[in-house]
């Protein structure tokens, strides 16, 4: 496979409103992100994905846009996007955009015309249905609880919004909306930016009418169609959010012989929690057979085929501390010990902001002080379904996406020195001990533990293009794999609990030597091995 720069980059992904406030009004913007580059560059990361700064109302963040070529106030002006990229690119940093084409805001100026009358030139820019016998159309979900379709009373028709009612779903069908969508590319394009993150991305082929929302019929056809417009030639990082993508998928969107993105994000390790069929706030015990099993599969099924994308966490995820660690003890170690099985595999490793200080989910007394629509909703309608108050809370406290976007702990000072002013999101308690002010001042501190991981894959390129094989898929408590490249093998072994485990390894030489280590007296001698409570060690072997 062709070598592309993006095979041994790390992305680092900043989620712009609990990021870092320059002025004081409480919500995270452009210019608090470039105060920090220096701590992203001295984590060592070479790519930021920016989660969305276009205009927007904010009804889901910013993933609800209004004007694709325009920046949110709150955040900043355009000159300050400028600057970022001139400044992350003085620092040998690139920006890749989320790009999110599958709907827009209600407030766009093409819904606001749509909106307007049956012949309006932008009506077929949205999907619109009649009544079916006075009702919906058909009984499609939007993710974000009830209905997919919002009835508008003047026209007497009903529009798609697959997520809330102000996010209505573009007709991907119409030509003129994908120019459109392609010459919107092409603007960031032109600005230098190092490519996109597609929001979910697999639902633009979608068949409403036969109840098609993902990996619909002409979704392929319409990302080769985009990659000739805005992404041949340009050499980007481009990456799909595609929640129903199996390896076999993955491999369609991310072959290169195909032209159509780097990679995707897969979840199939995120769904581990879920009880089948059923929704993700109906959660079950994690397995470590089934992440051993679903993650080794990933990185089998692509090799030489396509690219993995590897992370844990992003905006819409709980703390992967609070979720496969251990956030109280064990923080640390556990912390430690999930980034090191992560940054060994092979693939495009990404980082959410606060991971690498093992930033942990947060429990909120008050439904009212959360602010994730998602969330809101759900509560809402579980409320209304007769569901407990304090089973809805716990789903919330396990996988809630406010757990991600509590703000960014830099330091001890008051609000973690994120903002001067009221932070939108109430701060975690727990700032005074985790954050980066100390963990910049602490050499064995969960963010230089990511540095050296980050480090070692820049000098290896076992860890880039070695082969996986899976160790001992039957142990209950250890995940172990070796990667390999010509004569090259560096094993990669973790202890996921507090019991100590014994670990064998048939290999001729007994020695090796550690690359990396969350204890700093781990053994060199393989023979009966014993892991300590979260002990994860990189060694490479003799
Ligand atoms: C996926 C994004 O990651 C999420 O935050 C957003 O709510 C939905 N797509 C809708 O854009």
């Amino acid at each position: 496979m062709e070598r592309k720069w993006w095979h041994s980059s790390v992305v680092y992904q900043i989620y712009p409103r609990s990021f870092n406030d320059s002025n004081g009004d409480g919500i995270g913007d452009i210019n608090g992100i470039i105060e920090k580059l220096d701590y992203l560059k001295e984590l060592g990361i070479d790519v930021i994905w920016l989660s969305p700064v276009y205009k927007s109302p904010n009804d889901d963040n910013g993933y609800d846009i209004s004007d694709y070529c325009d920046i949110m106030d709150e955040f900043g002006t355009m000159e300050d996007m400028d600057k970022l990229l001139s400044e992350a690119k003085n620092r040998n940093i690139k920006i890749v955009m989320d790009l999110v084409v599958n709907h827009t805001s209600d407030e766009h100026k093409w819904f606001i015309e749509a909106k307007k009358s049956k012949d309006n030139e932008y009506r077929d820019y949205y999907i619109w249905r009649d009544p079916v016998n006075g009702k919906e159309p058909n009984d499609l979900g939007s993710c974000f609880s009830g209905s997919a379709w919002q009835y508008d009373e003047e026209s007497g028709q009903y529009y798609l919004h697959l997520f809330s009612k102000k996010q209505p779903d573009l007709n991907w069908e119409n030509e003129k909306v994908r120019k459109e969508v392609y010459n919107m590319m092409n603007f960031w394009v032109d600005k230098g930016i190092g490519g996109f993150r597609m929001d979910v991305i697999d639902l633009i082929g979608k068949v409403p009418d036969d109840s098609i929302t993902g990996n619909g019929p002409k979704l392929h056809e319409y990302l080769q169609e985009m990659n000739k417009a805005a992404l041949e030639g340009n050499d980007l990082l481009t990456v799909g959010e595609t929640w129903g993508a199996t390896p076999e998928v993955a491999k369609l969107y991310s072959n290169p012989e195909r032209n159509e993105l780097s990679m995707v994000f897969q979840f199939e390790h995120i769904g581990l929690d879920q009880i089948e069929g059923k929704e993700k706030w109906d959660v079950k015990p994690l397995d470590l057979l089934d992440l051993k099993k679903v993650l080794s599969k990933w990185q089998t099924e692509l090799d030489g085929e396509g690219w993995n994308s590897l992370f844990w966490n992003n905006h819409d995820l709980p703390r992967i501390v609070s979720r496969w660690g251990n956030d109280k003890e064990y923080r640390v170690e556990s912390a430690k010990m999930l980034a090191t099985l992560l940054h060994g595999m092979k693939g495009t490793p990404y980082i959410y902001q606060g991971e690498e200080l093992g930033m942990t989910n947060i429990r909120l007394e008050n439904i009212n002080e959360y602010n994730d629509i998602e969330t809101l909703n759900m509560y809402k309608d579980r409320i209304s379904k007769g569901y407990a108050h304090d089973d809805i809370m716990n789903s919330i406290y396990i996988k809630g996406r406010d757990n991600a976007r509590t703000p960014m702990q830099w330091d001890d000072s008051e609000n973690s020195g994120f903002t001067t002013g009221k932070p939108w999101l109430a701060v975690n308690r727990n700032y005074k001990d985790i954050n980066a002010k100390k963990a910049l001042e602490d050499k064995n501190s969960i963010f230089h533990h990511y540095k050296k991981l980050i480090d070692i894959r820049k000098h290896n390129d076992t860890i880039i293009y070695g082969d996986y094989k899976l160790l001992c898929p039957e142990d209950k408590n250890i995940f172990a794999y070796i990667r390999e490249l010509n004569e090259d093998k560096i094993l990669v072994v973790c202890n996921f609990y507090c019991d100590e485990v014994n670990f064998k390894l048939n290999h001729d030489s007994n020695f090796a030597e550690i690359l990396l280590s969350n204890y700093s007296d781990s053994s060199t001698l393989l023979e009966n091995l014993k892991l300590r409570p979260y002990e994860a060690i990189m060694y490479r072997l003799k």
